[in-house]
């Protein structure tokens, strides 16, 4: 089976994605498990399963065993599970995921970065590649993105690449044992003729 744009590698400087591989086990890990304190706020995980500590939860087993699931899925065009590199180095990831096709057409975005090198407009620069691919070759018409009120940094990348903000969903993803609101925000490939990237860059240049 194959997918329309998967897989596929995108770059802009020194910031890249790609699929992740299974040699990504041993860096994924560590800097998963070194960035504990600045995404566990903002992760979800499911409450059916039983608590686990955050260094288990990032295990080289663990990855193996997401990329096993997530290849799978991606192979059969339901997520784009793309590694986040910069210089080379594995320093996050973006994951277009849900994707439902026919009607509808859309996906959901999620994504993080390694504390050193954020508030270097890396994520909004591999967001953007992934959004031109999404509405591109992926073939996508929408991609959402929901954040929790509080996280101003995420709610800034999704301001930057210009979505919309449509409303609150109440209780949305349990997070920190809790279930947290998220505010939805989307994007529509009508909304970005001249191509996300190049807006963004263009802002950045102009700003
Ligand atoms: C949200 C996130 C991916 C943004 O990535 P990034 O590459 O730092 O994005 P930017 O460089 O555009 O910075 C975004 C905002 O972060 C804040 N910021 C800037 N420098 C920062 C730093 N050194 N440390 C923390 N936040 C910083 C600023 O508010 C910035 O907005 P501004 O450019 O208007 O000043 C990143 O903060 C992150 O991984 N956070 C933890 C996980 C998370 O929240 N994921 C999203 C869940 S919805």
């Amino acid at each position: 089976m194959t997918a329309p744009g998967w897989p596929a590698r995108l770059a802009c400087g020194a910031v890249e994605v790609r699929p992740l591989r299974a040699r990504d086990a041993g860096a994924w890990s560590e800097v998963r498990i070194r960035n504990q304190a600045w995404l566990s706020p903002w992760e979800g995980r499911s409450p059916a399963l039983p608590p686990a500590s955050w260094r288990d939860r990032h295990s080289t087993a663990v990855f193996a065993a997401m990329l096993r699931a997530t290849r799978k899925e991606a192979r059969a065009g339901r997520v784009l599970p793309f590694g986040l590199l910069v210089d080379g180095r594995l320093s996050g990831q973006v994951t277009v995921s849900s994707i439902v096709r026919g009607a509808f057409d859309c996906g959901y975005v999620g994504y993080w970065v390694d504390e050193r090198v954020a508030g270097r407009g890396v994520l909004p620069t591999a967001l953007a590649l992934v959004l031109d691919h999404c509405f591109g070759p992926v073939g996508l018409h929408r991609v959402e993105a929901n954040v929790r009120p509080e996280n101003t940094a995420s709610r800034r990348v999704v301001e930057k690449l210009g979505f919309r903000e449509e409303g609150l969903h109440t209780r949305y993803l349990f997070i920190d044992e809790q279930w947290r609101d998220h505010v939805s925000f989307a994007l529509l490939r009508e909304d970005v003729p001249e191509g996300v990237l190049r807006g963004y860059l263009a802002e950045r240049l102009g700003g």
